[in-house]
C-alpha cells in the first residue's frame, strides 16, 4: 500500500446510507481504502452469504481490472470504483443484457448531473467522446443455489488531466475534465444505486425492450462504420441494429449480416447523431 492510498478515507457508509433511496442496493455496504479489485472482495463475500445488492467500493485497487485482461486505474478520493452483488433469476443469456442495462443506468445518472452521455456498445460510456465508465459483468460463484453476478462499475468523476496515465489521457475522460464541474461522489452513487436498481427490476419483470428503448437513445455506435475485433476474428462493417436480445447486428460488405455477442467495437468514421 503506498503512503498516498492511506491518506484517502474510503466513503464512510453512514453518510451514503444517509439520502440512499434506493431498497435494497447499497443496504450492505462495505467501504475500502485499497483492495487487490472490488470485484474480488463481492466475490468472496457472496461465498459467505452476501445478499443481492451488496455494495463493495474501493479508493484505489491494486488489481483493477477491464475487459478483455485490461488493466483499470482508480484515482483516489476522485473517482468511484465499485462492485455490486447481483442474484438475477435470469437465464444465462438474459444475464448478458445486464450489462446495456447497467450502461442505462450510469447515463440515466450522469444526465441527472447535466451531462449527455453516450453508449458505447457494449459497455462503456462516453462524454464528448471519450470513455468516462467502464462496466465489468462477472459470473461470481453460487451460494445456497443461487447464481450470482458481480457487476464492477468504474466512473470517472473529479480527475484532471493529470490524474490520468499519459497512455490513456488522450482517450479517457472525467465529469470534471468534461464540463468543468466537480460532483459529489457520494451523492452520485446514491443516485445510480436507485437507477440501477429500477433498470434491473425492469430486467427481472422480463421488461428487456424497455431497458432497449432507453439503450437506442443513447448510443454512439448504432447506424456507425465500425471495426469488430473478436477472438477468433475481425471484421469492419456497419451496425444495422440492436436485437432483442441485446446483440449487435452488423452488416459486412458482403451483405452478410454478423450477430455480435461480445468483442471490441472500434467506431471508424464518427456519424453525428442527435442526443435526445
Ligand atoms: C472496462 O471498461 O474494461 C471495464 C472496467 C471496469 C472497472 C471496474 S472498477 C470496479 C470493478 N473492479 C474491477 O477490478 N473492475 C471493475
Amino acid at each position: 500500500m503506498t503512503s498516498k492510498a492511506r491518506s484517502v478515507q474510503p466513503i464512510q457508509p453512514e453518510a451514503f446510507w444517509k439520502g440512499l433511496k434506493a431498497k435494497s442496493f447499497g443496504r450492505s455496504f462495505y467501504s475500502f481504502s485499497e483492495v487487490t479489485s472490488t470485484n474480488d472482495i463481492a466475490s468472496q463475500l457472496i461465498a459467505k452469504g452476501a445478499p443481492e445488492g451488496t455494495l463493495v467500493t474501493a479508493e484505489a485497487q491494486t488489481k483493477g481490472r477491464g475487459r478483455q485482461g485490461r488493466v483499470w486505474t482508480t484515482s483516489q478520493g476522485k473517482a468511484l470504483a465499485f462492485s455490486l452483488v447481483l442474484k438475477p433469476r435470469l437465464s444465462s443469456q438474459e444475464i448478458a443484457g445486464i450489462t446495456l442495462a447497467s450502461a442505462v443506468a450510469v447515463a440515466q445518472t450522469l444526465e441527472v448531473f447535466d451531462l449527455k452521455p453516450q453508449i458505447k456498445w457494449p459497455n462503456d460510456l462516453l462524454l464528448k467522446g471519450k470513455k468516462v465508465c467502464g462496466i465489468l459483468t462477472e459470473v461470481g460463484p453460487r451460494h445456497d443455489n443461487r447464481q450470482s453476478v458481480i457487476l464492477g462499475i468504474g466512473i470517472n468523476l473529479n480527475q484532471g488531466a493529470k490524474d490520468f496515465p499519459l497512455a490513456i489521457r488522450s482517450l479517457a475522460t472525467s465529469v470534471y475534465r468534461a464540463s468543468g464541474h466537480r460532483v459529489d461522489r457520494v451523492e452520485f452513487l446514491q443516485k445510480l444505486m436507485a437507477n440501477l436498481e429500477t433498470v434491473y427490476g425492469w430486467m427481472n419483470e422480463k421488461k428487456f425492450s424497455w431497458v432497449l428503448a432507453e439503450w437506442r437513445k443513447r448510443s454512439v455506435t448504432l447506424d456507425q462504420r465500425v471495426k469488430v475485433t473478436q477472438i477468433a476474428k475481425t471484421f469492419e462493417g456497419r451496425v444495422v441494429d440492436i436485437d432483442p436480445r441485446g446483440f449487435l447486428l452488423v452488416r459486412r460488405e458482403t451483405s452478410l449480416t454478423e450477430t455480435v455477442l461480445s468483442g471490441d467495437i472500434e467506431i471508424l468514421k464518427l456519424k453525428t447523431r442527435k442526443h435526445v
